[in-house]
């Protein structure tokens, strides 16, 4: 889900560069990039927790989760997906006592929260610009400092 999702924002960097809007390309390509640290954070912290019979053999959420049942859907990409998909992983834990995954996943709901405030701002200025040149033109330099600042 997490490489879905920096997919996803790249597919949007590539949208905005096109556009020649650099701050709002450099601000998703930031965001793709958190998305494969992201990744990387689950990569490293599955094998440890998730391993078979760690945790009440390999039924408990771990293992559910490695063979594909989580029922996780949502449309790749998009916040409602993944929101989903954290919180089913959140569930899958609870309900099977796996209380060393929740500091883990807890911090990717907080982040998720974060990160949806953050993009639901970002869309209200976008529909408040409605194709205000020099709106959008602040939004794309305000964005691309952020971009800057962690690439
Ligand atoms: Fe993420």
């Amino acid at each position: 889900m997490e490489l879905t999702s920096a997919t996803a924002y790249l597919q949007i960097a590539a949208f905005f560069s096109d556009r020649n809007l650099v701050g709002m390309s450099a601000w998703m390509r930031a965001q793709a990039s958190e998305e494969r640290a992201h990744a990387d954070r689950f990569f490293d912290f599955c094998p440890r927790s998730w391993q078979p019979g760690a945790h009440r053999g390999d039924t408990g959420a771990g293992g559910r989760i490695r063979r594909g049942r989580t029922g996780v859907r949502g449309r790749p990409g998009s916040g409602a997906g993944r929101d989903r998909g954290i919180h089913t992983l959140y569930r899958l834990a609870s309900d099977f006592g796996d209380l060393a995954s929740f500091p883990f996943l807890q911090a990717f709901i907080a982040e998720q929260n974060e990160e949806e405030s953050t993009v639901q701002t970002i869309l209200d200025r976008l529909r408040l610009a409605s194709g205000d040149s020099g709106a959008i033109f602040l939004l794309d330099h305000e964005l691309g400092a952020r971009g800057d600042s962690e690439a």
